[in-house]
């Protein structure tokens, strides 16, 4: 054995008795190599080793990291929604979840808010500033209404990584993904009609369709797989389904990337069925595994898919910078964004593009994705060693959202309000679901690092629900 694989065993057995947590930063090169009198690239050869068995990640500029192990609690079973058009009534929760969200006294442990501290965000600060110097006349004007040919040229660049050979002409700059799939929305369906959505689904997204009096076929979902595309068949055959909308790479809020062949089969059956697909992919970027996942839009050769994307999770949701490529619905699409918002203010837009055409995008990426994998282990860990033990918890392949099942008797509407005492927040997954369905289940995010203020939070969270699942509320029927 050499000396850099004699290190490699001492280390995988450190991580295995849990001397080394998982997300849990391992010494540096330089102590390692002073502690084992060995030199400086044995270390390093030792930690490739252990990279190339997956057991732990770099993270650029801050060193290694446990990886994950998450094989300790069971994942959910594919969900089981009510499958005929429905319509959605959800508004009252969603509001008042989301008025909770800007009260600072109030631990939020559930929204999808990414970490805005690191510090490879700081030229985009230096961008934002440059732009207020420079006093620029045509920054205070209206925008064209596709929007900044600077960025969309950009935005065409990076996603050739997702498959897709764009021109800057069929990006349409949009106020982030929100309004993104409003107007995707508004370009293929009319009030009344039916769209597809998996089950569960980004409230937001719930919100968007019944905001234009759109009926809503939930679609079971599968942890790994992503929406059955057999039940999907089924609903198209028996509805006039007029669209699916999707989400199909690291799902908010079950985290699955839909694997390359049910992509390819979902756009056989919106094929068959003449149907439009409206893809949301504002957590794509954020894929642990690199090369990113394909878009569906990769694979469409019909312009029948409308993608929908937005920085707010790659870099920052203030900004309000997103974008569709409406394909075949581009006319219908610009009309209604010109209809909604008329343009995107321009300085946003320009400081984003700057950010991108200086070269600070990718590295940010890379380390967020890194960031957020080490924050899921150590999240993850808290969780399991918090939580009673009857919890399922999903497997994320990208983003920053966790998806907790309990057994179904457990409510988690009234855990939040069991939680007001205690100014702690989650959100309860029938917010999820059009016909309130996963009481029992609630989405955390993970996007701030686990400080000790969070992981207190999640103690006092964790006795709550102990308490709530030892005295259930039996109700008499
Ligand atoms: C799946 C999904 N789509 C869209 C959005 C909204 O994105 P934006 O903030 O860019 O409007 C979110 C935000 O949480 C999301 O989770």
């Amino acid at each position: 054995m050499t000396r850099y694989q004699f290190l490699a065993t001492i280390l995988i057995q450190r991580i295995e008795q849990g001397l080394y947590q998982c997300g849990e930063r391992l010494p540096s090169v330089r102590s390692l190599s002073q502690e084992h009198g060995v030199s400086i690239s044995t270390v390093q050869q030792a930690y490739h080793l252990l990279e190339e068995k997956q057991l732990i990640v770099p993270l650029p500029r801050s060193g290694y990291f446990v990886k994950p192990r998450m094989a300790v609690a069971p994942i959910p079973a594919m969900t089981r929604p009510v499958q005929r058009p429905v319509e959605i009534t959800t508004w009252d929760s969603v509001l008042e979840q989301i008025c909770s969200r800007s009260d600072p006294d109030i631990l939020q442990l559930g929204g999808s808010i990414p970490d805005l501290t690191p510090t490879t965000l700081k030229p985009l600060w230096k961008n934002i500033s440059r732009i207020g110097q420079k006093q620029d006349i045509s920054m205070l004007n209206y925008d064209s209404l596709h929007g900044l040919p600077r960025l969309r040229e950009q935005i065409a660049r990076l996603m050739i990584d997702s498959g897709c050979q764009l021109s800057e002409q069929d990006i349409v700059i949009t106020n982030g993904c929100t309004q993104a799939l409003s107007i995707a929305v508004r370009s293929v369906c009319n009030p009344g009609d039916i769209v597809a959505i998996e089950s569960p689904v980004f409230h937001g997204i719930m919100q968007i369709l019944c905001g234009f009096g759109i009926k809503v076929i939930e679609i079971p979902t599968d942890f790994s797989q992503g929406m059955s595309l057999e039940a999907l068949e089924l609903a198209l055959e028996q509805w006039p389904v007029k669209a699916v909308l999707t989400v199909p790479n690291c799902n908010n809020p079950l985290g699955f990337i839909m694997p390359e062949h049910r992509k390819r089969a979902l756009m056989t059956l919106a094929q068959r069925y003449d149907i439009a697909i409206i893809e949301d992919d504002v957590y794509g970027e954020l894929a642990y595994d690199y090369p990113r996942p394909i878009t569906l839009k990769s694979l469409d050769y019909e312009g029948r898919v409308l993608l929908c994307s937005s920085f707010s999770k790659m870099l920052a949701p203030g900004l309000r910078v997103g974008w569709i490529v409406p394909g075949r619905y581009l006319d219908r699409a610009l009309h209604m964004k010109y209809t909604s918002t008329g343009s995107v203010a321009i300085c946003p837009q320009q400081a984003v593009a700057e950010f991108i055409r200086q070269g600070h995008y990718m590295p940010h990426l890379r380390r967020m994705r890194a960031l957020y994998q080490r924050n899921l282990g150590s999240f993850v860990n808290r969780v399991r060693h918090t939580f009673p033990e009857k919890v399922c918890i999903s497997r994320p392949q990208g983003g920053f959202v966790l998806w907790i099942e309990f057994p179904e008797t457990f409510d988690g509407v009234r855990l939040n309000q069991r939680l007001v005492s205690e100014k702690i927040r989650v959100y309860e997954g029938s917010l999820f679901s059009v016909a309130g369905k996963y009481r029992h289940c609630l989405r955390l995010s993970y996007a701030m690092p686990l400080t000790p203020e969070r992981e207190e939070g999640i103690v006092r969270l964790g006795n709550v629900i102990a308490e709530m699942m030892n005295n259930p509320v039996i109700t008499v029927g």
